[in-house]
């Protein structure tokens, strides 16, 4: 471990300065305008992946964006890991929440404010430089494999057409993801729990145009008034979800399983303090983690419709248009779900009105298990640098493409993400403290260490 706390010690500033060089490429996959610094972001990841140390890195185009795919063969005996990651970010909307600009990196108060700090790129660059302290030291002791894509924030369709391609060159022992968040700064966990997603995108019309709300309102259907009463039919009094057929597949957890999961360290009051609530809410019956990491859940991320401009416009609008996301649990299907929420949404329209569902993305959960090798080199690795053994934990968040890398690669994952609740992934002021950054670099080659002891 000594050897590894030095080469960063006398590297760091060097790591930080092309992580920032990778940040400031604007690659938001969801804005079309963009599209060029996707492909520039894959450039400069081949170009830091060969300085690194690899045999070969190149880009494969796609439909959509680019991947990356890169390798070091040290022995074809050996055992080869893949390092999975994405370098596609989220839109950095609304600008004016923002300290500093999002894609000009910034230090301050020890962590690194910008888009994709932590999501993805931060974390993802701790396995590059992982990966350069294990060549420059002569300490490689696995195959090593990396393939990191550019559409994860948007559903990962790319990507698993190139696995079904490529599943040769794919070939590996186990994946190795950094995407994830642990408990606590000093509280390390490794994700043994991803939920899945339906994501879907309804509108509802009613009259051929916006009326004057005087001449037509309290006679014709008002498309906003609609969708909120049927928003508000999607769930009921114990904040269960009320679409027929909805939890049929959801498995039950275990009472054993859920005790295990409360010993978890966990403070609700913290919780509430540090998002500014006054009080949890959610499903009857389950604790917040529980919630969070074995039940489903519905959310509307987005409405629009009529006049939403400065000052009063008397109208009544002719549509109103929503985005409702469903996180789900291992087992239920995406696709299912899509279906069963059109039918359901369909059938519970009022007359005066026509409804449109469409599915915009979604994918599968995934549950890891901990009796293999992989998770416990991953256990020790995280042992070894944080002090304590690391805690399993189901995580609320989704990465679709991991359950396809199973049923596709036929490979299991290893989720050993260093991200913070506190890192704000997705919003504005998205961080990541350099502690979590060369942290993650430090415990990331005591994994492959112990994955080739097996
Ligand atoms: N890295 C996140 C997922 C994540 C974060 C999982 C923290 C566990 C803990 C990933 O980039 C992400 O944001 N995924 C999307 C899914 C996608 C289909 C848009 C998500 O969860 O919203
Ligand atoms: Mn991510
Ligand atoms: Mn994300």
């Amino acid at each position: 471990m000594e050897t590894i706390k030095k080469y960063i010690e006398e590297n760091k500033q060097r790591f930080l300065d092309e992580l920032f060089g990778l940040i400031r490429i604007p690659s938001v996959s969801s804005q079309p305008e963009h599209k060029d610094d996707m492909v520039r972001a894959t450039e400069y990841i081949v170009e830091k992946l060969l300085e690194a140390g690899a045999d070969k890195a190149e880009v494969f185009s796609t439909e959509g964006h680019p991947v990356v795919y890169g390798e070091k063969i040290i022995d074809t005996k050996a055992p080869t890991v893949l390092v999975y990651g994405h370098y596609d970010v989220q839109p950095v909307e609304p600008l004016d929440e923002w300290d500093s600009p999002p894609f000009e990196p910034e230090i301050r108060d020890g962590k690194i404010y910008a888009r994709g700090a932590d999501d993805d790129k931060g974390q993802l660059y701790m396995h590059f430089k992982a990966f350069e302290l294990m060549v420059k030291t002569n300490t490689l002791s696995c195959n090593i494999k990396f393939m990191i894509e550019g559409e994860e924030e948007v559903g990962s369709k790319s990507l698993k057409k190139f696995c079904i391609e490529h599943k040769e060159l794919l070939k590996s022992d186990v994946i190795l993801v950094s995407d994830t968040t642990m408990i606590a700064r000093d509280v390390s966990s490794i994700t043994v729990g991803l939920r899945g997603l339906s994501y879907m995108e309804v509108e509802v019309t009613g009259p051929n145009r916006d009326l004057h709300s005087g001449l037509y309102g309290g006679a014709v259907a008002n498309p906003v008034n609609v969708l909120s009463k049927m928003i508000a039919s999607l769930t009921d009094e114990n904040n269960h979800i009320a679409i027929p057929g909805f939890y049929d597949d959801v498995q039950e957890v275990s009472r054993d399983e859920r005790n295990e999961m409360a010993k978890q360290p966990f403070n609700q009051e913290e919780y509430n303090k540090s998002i500014d609530i006054n009080k949890e809410v959610g499903e009857k019956g389950y604790s917040t983690i529980e919630r969070i990491g074995i039940r489903p859940s519905l959310d509307v991320n987005g409405i629009w419709g009529g006049y939403t401009g400065e000052g009063a416009k008397t109208i009544l609008p002719s549509k109103a248009s929503a985005k409702i996301s469903m996180r789900l649990v291992p087992n239920q299907k995406s696709k299912k779900v899509d279906k069963l929420f059109e039918e359901y949404f369909k059938s519970i329209a009022p007359d005066g009105v026509r409804v449109k569902v469409t599915s915009l993305h979604g994918g599968e959960g995934y549950v890891s298990p901990i009796d293999t090798v992989a998770y416990q080199a991953a256990s020790k690795a995280c042992e070894d640098t944080f002090g304590k053994k690391p805690i399993p934990v189901r995580s609320g968040g989704s990465i679709p493409i991991i359950s396809d890398f199973e049923g596709v690669l036929g490979v299991k994952s290893i989720l050993m993400g260093f991200g913070l609740d506190s890192d704000a992934i997705h919003s504005p002021n998205e961080n990541y403290p350099l502690f979590n950054f060369f942290k993650g670099i430090e415990t990331i080659p005591l994994f492959f260490r112990y994955f080739a002891e097996q």
